[in-house]
């Protein structure tokens, strides 16, 4: 269940009233494209940013007028055209080999910095680069309208090379700037920089993701900052007693070693529940209890007599946030959102203003 009201406020929030391309790769980290952008564009945010091309497509048709960034590189330079989207530069022998195709395209020069998954990794090929197009005649130039990096370690709160990445990304910056070319998009920050650092001087936007969808980066920032919109939920399809001698689960993984109640739950790591979220508690009824086996569709929890066969059991919600289990090793917040199999759990959206209009 996503309440879409605290989803717009959330992404608020999260912004601090500064510009952002929101990523929503991943069908926007799983909440859904459609139902994202649209309440993005309710939030104020007007630029959008994806790896795949289905969705750069999918978002111009919800977003006639946003700005639209291909961070992947891409090949397929008519539906960008047609389109008007934003693409990656990655690489002098990208922008040599298709000169041609990217006339008239606008194109954000990437930086590889230490995350170096793709990009320019040096400034006098970043500065080749403008150069080159300032002498070709206008109607074959490309729009140079942004630059940008990624940090591969501003996650990583106990390491040091986000400061090495930072300078580096800084440094470069401040060359490029000395070419005279001015950019409409700067972007560097996911949403761990931007909550360590602020909006840096001079750049235009932040670049974020997870904290625009209610997770926050890491644990000791405010969760008044980062509502978590979602709800997941299970029912219960039996309740049943278990002596102390007997087992339960496939190699009798759960042994009460008491007599106890449990609760066979409709949901497993079929649905997308990470196998780690089992080693902690869920809740019923405002009430946590363990979860002593997770299956691929049912999950055991040890239950007392308040609980009975109606009640929910619920696995993240507001008081269950998918960040507080990240701190406690269940992978990442991304992982845990992109990991939830739409295709057997239900979404349902509440509070959708637009539907009582
Ligand atoms: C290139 C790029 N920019 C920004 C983000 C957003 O990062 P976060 O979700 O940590 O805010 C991602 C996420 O993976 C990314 O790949």
């Amino acid at each position: 269940m996503i309440d879409r009201a605290q989803f717009v406020r959330t992404a608020k929030m999260s912004s601090g009233g500064k510009n952002v391309i929101a990523v929503v790769k991943n069908n926007a980290y799983n909440y859904g494209l459609e139902f994202s952008v649209s309440a993005f564009l309710e939030a104020g945010i007007h630029s959008f940013a994806t790896t795949s091309m289905d969705e750069a497509l999918t978002i111009r048709q919800i977003a006639p007028d946003a700005m639209i960034f291909l961070m992947n590189p891409t090949y397929d330079f008519e539906s960008v055209r047609a389109n008007d989207f934003h693409i990656t530069l990655p690489s002098l022998e990208y922008y040599y080999k298709y000169k041609d195709e990217l006339a008239g395209l606008s194109v954000h020069l990437e930086f590889a910095g230490l995350f170096n998954r793709s990009g320019f990794d040096n400034v006098s090929d970043l500065v080749e680069i403008i150069n080159d197009m300032d002498v070709l005649p206008t109607h074959v130039q490309m729009d140079i309208a942004g630059i940008w990096t990624h940090f591969g370690y501003a996650d990583e709160l106990d390491m040091q090379e986000y400061e090495v990445e930072r300078k580096m990304w800084l440094d470069t910056l401040s060359s490029i700037k000395k070419t005279g070319h001015t950019f409409k998009y700067i972007h560097a920050q996911n949403s761990a920089s931007f909550a360590r650092d602020g909006l840096f001087d001079d750049h235009t936007h932040l670049r974020l993701g997870i904290a625009l969808y209610g997770s926050r980066p890491y644990a000791t920032l405010p969760v008044s900052d980062y509502e978590q919109s979602m709800t997941l939920k299970a029912p219960i399809v039996q309740l049943r007693h278990l002596r102390a001698s007997q087992k339960c689960g496939y190699g009798g993984s759960y042994q009460p070693g008491k007599d106890a109640s449990v609760a066979v739950v409709d949901i497993g790591y079929g649905d997308g529940i990470l196998r780690k979220r089992a080693e902690f508690h869920c809740m019923i009824n405002g009430k946590c209890y363990p979860i002593k086996a997770l299956m691929m569709s049912h999950m055991i929890v040890e239950v007392d007599e308040e609980v009975s066969l109606e009640d929910e059991v619920i696995l993240y919600g507001s008081d269950l946030r998918i960040d507080e289990f990240t701190n406690l090793g269940v992978g990442a917040n991304s992982e845990q959102l992109g990991a939830l199999n739409y295709n057997s759990l239900k979404k349902v959206i509440i509070n959708d203003a637009r539907v009582y209009q």
